[in-house]
């Protein structure tokens, strides 16, 4: 299981990792542009030094054509690093694209899927992660939950080496459902995994077990 902060503000990012089992980081270029930094390589640099190697960063290709895609791709790897997870939407040129990146290795989160056969098309040709867009999907009128139990089958029974990392949440349900029908790893902004304790029953229990405690020991008395 995999949680997977989509936003590149530093501080929801260092808050982030600091409290919860934060295992990486992706954006989009609507994501970027909330922040809108300057340096936009520069900012990635910062986001790989907060989260370090053992956590994956997920960036996002420009380009409309698969040719200049490969070439944003190696600009984003020289920039950053090697290890670094390339964001491409499977659009027909995007997935000529996931063919030529994955003939040199590179990571792939194959992304922008709103359909089964997109999910499908991404996994043939090799991606490393394949997000399709759960708030997105259901706007429509479609069943995400549906796709992501379909495309899980088919990676295990297939035995593919690749992770649904579900993404477009707007809403905690919609996460648990997601990993619920199958989704290996998820990728939700900072405001909706915290939503999780904003629950004021968990206020008001550790409140209750406080006050039983201070009426035994004394008021604000601690363990230590
Ligand atoms: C992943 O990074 C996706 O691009 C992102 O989750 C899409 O979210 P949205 O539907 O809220 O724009």
């Amino acid at each position: 299981m995999e949680f997977i902060l989509d936003t590149v503000d530093l501080e929801e990012i260092k808050d982030g990792i600091d409290h919860m089992p934060i295992s990486g980081v992706t954006s989009n270029p609507s994501i970027v542009k909330k922040t809108s930094p300057e340096d936009f390589f520069g900012h990635m640099r910062k986001i790989r030094e907060i989260i370090g190697k053992d956590r994956s960063l997920h960036i996002q290709v420009i380009s409309l054509e698969a040719d200049t895609i490969v070439e944003e791709a190696h600009r984003i790897l020289k920039e950053i690093d090697d290890q670094v997870y390339i964001k491409v939407p499977v659009s027909y040129e995007g997935l000529k694209a996931i063919k030529m990146l994955k003939a040199e290795g590179i990571h792939v989160t194959a992304t922008a899927v709103y359909d089964l056969m997109q999910a499908y098309f991404a996994l043939a040709a090799g991606a490393d992660y394949i997000a399709p867009y759960v708030n997105r999907i259901g706007n429509l009128g479609s069943d995400p939950m549906e796709l992501i139990g379909n495309l899980q089958d088919r990676i295990d029974d297939d035995g593919y080496d690749c992770k649904i990392v579900a993404a477009s949440f707007k809403g905690v349900e919609q996460i648990k459902n997601a990993f619920n029908y199958g989704a290996e790893a998820v990728t939700a902004p900072y405001a909706v995994l915290k939503q999780v304790f904003a629950n004021p029953n968990i206020d008001k229990a550790v409140t209750d077990f406080n006050q039983d405690w201070y009426s035994v020991y004394g008021e604000g008395k601690g363990i230590c």
